[in-house]
């Protein structure tokens, strides 16, 4: 049984650190950070997780390429490029493990000590194929024909790259011992593999069956070595998975702060992967929990490849573009908003800088943008910057404020099933409807006339209460503009801070009093010159 007060623990992969980032990685960065902060501002305790995989061939080759030692190269990559990338996204993540640190590296030893001791260890002979892009041993069947330098070669289908023929002595894992079991839980758990795509994907694959597989790899010198065999490094993936536990404390004595921590973390409610991962996450990671008797995962969600040219982004492919490329035009807001927007979540995606300048400068500048700019401008020329109370309200306003109630109630339950771009277009439809409503209502036009004050401070009011909710609902999207926002409602001296708001609450209407200061400040999306 989980401790009742356990976190909601959110996990993405970890990082190969061969290379420097690409979008593609921090897009699961960044949904893992909106999911994450929306259930904060749900008043839950959270915790979210990042990190990099730092060893394997991959890594081992990239550093003998740059010409420095392994340790070298991740250090370097790490404080480059790899811990900045999450400033520039903007994540709020708990904690960042990485694969070569004491406590990752103590975890793991223990870990496939307790399965040797359960007996689910075999040293045997491996003779097979490997791909080094995916770290992965690779059937002949998994294969395909190569073209362009490759042809004549049998390619893996993902990196396009000829395999690797290996022949060493390896300890094996008896993943069989787990099919049934691993079958039983998803049927009896669905909702542990999303999307439903994802989830029929690893059943079809439970049930042709699976085969024992190497856990260590002999040939490789850049790893965690096993306790009881030193000429071994345990397999990349079989280190790398364990982050999961490790980072939270898997195997320190329960009495010990980090016991603790994994007694109020474990298991993971939600581990976010890219499609091309699912197997390792859906199938032998909780194969190795069942065999260390820890309890699963509460949800896998694959998510699909952000695509350059119809193929997935990559570096290896020369197609990947820097986050920063990207934000140092358009900031954190705009890039963490855009991709979950424009992409359902679990499907795959295309970015193109006329997509996403098209929607920035109609979606974000000229829609809550201008509707902000306004807004606060008219409280400021009209009513000397103090809020104006609400008066008058009528059928008209009586529509927002149930929209308000509707659009919160919409986003939670999008949110909640990592529905990112329904829960965005929840929040855009109110957006839509009180931007109607300040045109319709013309406060300019009723300024015109002392006789109309009654209407006119209600109009004010009624959509600055109405900024208030968008700021607490899209905060966890756009927490830079929307604390620019909150600032500029004076919400936080009326309300304290806008990350304290709580979904549940934010629809009761009439939460900023009237006085309060508001003032005009930065536009929250400045218009972007010519991009493309
Ligand atoms: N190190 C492993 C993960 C170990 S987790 C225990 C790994 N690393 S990776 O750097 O190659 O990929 C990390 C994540 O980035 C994966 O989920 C992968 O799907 C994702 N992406 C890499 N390129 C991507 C796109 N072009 N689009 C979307 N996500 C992509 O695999």
């Amino acid at each position: 049984m989980p401790a009742a007060d356990k976190a909601f623990y959110v996990t993405t992969p970890i990082y190969y650190v061969n290379d420097a980032p690409h979008i593609g990685h921090a897009y699961t960065s960044t949904a893992g950070d909106v999911l994450t902060r929306w259930h904060r501002q749900r008043g839950e305790h959270v915790w979210y997780l990042t990190g990099v995989d730092e060893h394997g061939t991959k890594v081992e080759r990239a550093a003998a390429a740059g010409g420095v030692s392994p340790q070298e190269w991740v250090d370097t990559l790490v404080a480059r490029d790899w811990l900045p990338v999450l400033h520039t996204i903007d994540a709020a993540n708990d904690d960042f493990i990485r694969t070569t640190s004491e406590r990752h590296v103590l975890g793991v030893q223990r870990f496939w000590e307790v399965l040797r001791e359960n007996g689910y260890l075999f040293p045997a002979p491996y003779q097979g194929f490997y791909c080094v892009g995916c770290e992965e041993f690779k059937l002949a069947g998994d294969l395909v024909d190569g073209d362009g330098e490759f042809v004549g070669h049998k390619v893996c289908p993902i990196h396009g790259r000829p395999v690797e023929e290996l022949e060493e002595e390896n300890w094996f894992f008896r993943l069989t011992a787990f099919t049934d079991a691993l079958i039983a839980h998803y049927e009896a758990n669905p909702q542990a593999i999303r999307p439903a795509s994802a989830y029929n994907e690893v059943m079809s694959f439970l049930r042709q069956g699976l085969v024992d597989i190497s856990m260590s790899r002999s040939s490789v010198g850049w790893g965690i070595a096993l306790p009881w065999d030193p000429n071994q490094v345990v397999y990349v993936w079989f280190d790398a998975l364990l982050n999961y536990a490790t980072a939270v404390g898997y195997g320190e004595p329960a009495d010990s702060e980090l016991g603790q921590r994994f007694a109020h973390t474990w298991p993971a409610d939600v581990h976010l992967v890219g499609k091309d991962i699912l197997r390792f996450h859906a199938v032998y990671w909780p194969a190795m929990l069942l065999a260390a008797g820890l309890p699963l995962p509460g949800t896998v969600f694959a998510h699909g490849w952000l695509l350059v040219g119809g193929e997935k982004m990559s570096k290896t492919k020369l197609t990947g573009i820097a986050p920063s490329q990207i934000i140092d035009t358009f900031g954190s807001d705009a890039f963490r908003y855009y991709f979950l927007r424009a992409i359902a979540f679990g499907n795959d995606g295309s970015f193109s800088w006329e997509d996403m300048s098209a929607r920035y400068t109609a979606e974000l500048a000229n829609g809550l943008g201008n509707l902000a700019a306004r807004a606060t401008a008219m409280v400021g020329k009209y009513c000397q910057g103090a809020l104006p109370a609400a008066v008058q309200i009528g059928p008209a306003e009586q529509v927002l404020i149930d929209a308000a109630a509707r659009a919160a109630t919409g986003a939670d339950a999008c949110m909640l099933e990592l529905d990112f771009a329904g829960g965005i277009a929840e929040v855009r439809a109110f957006v839509e409807l009180v931007n109607g409503y300040i045109t319709e209502q013309a406060p300019w036009v009723l300024a015109k006339d002392p006789a109309n004050d009654g209407r006119l401070h209600t109009v004010l009011n009624t959509v600055c209460e109405s900024l208030r909710i968008m700021a607490v609902l899209y905060n966890p999207v756009m927490p830079k503009a929307m604390s620019s926002l909150w600032e500029q409602l004076g919400a936080q001296q009326a309300l304290g801070h806008l990350a304290d708001q709580r979904i549940a609450t934010v629809a009761t209407w009439g939460q900023l009093p009237a006085g309060t200061q508001v003032t005009k400040g930065e536009p929250l999306f400045p218009r972007i010159e010519d991009v493309t």
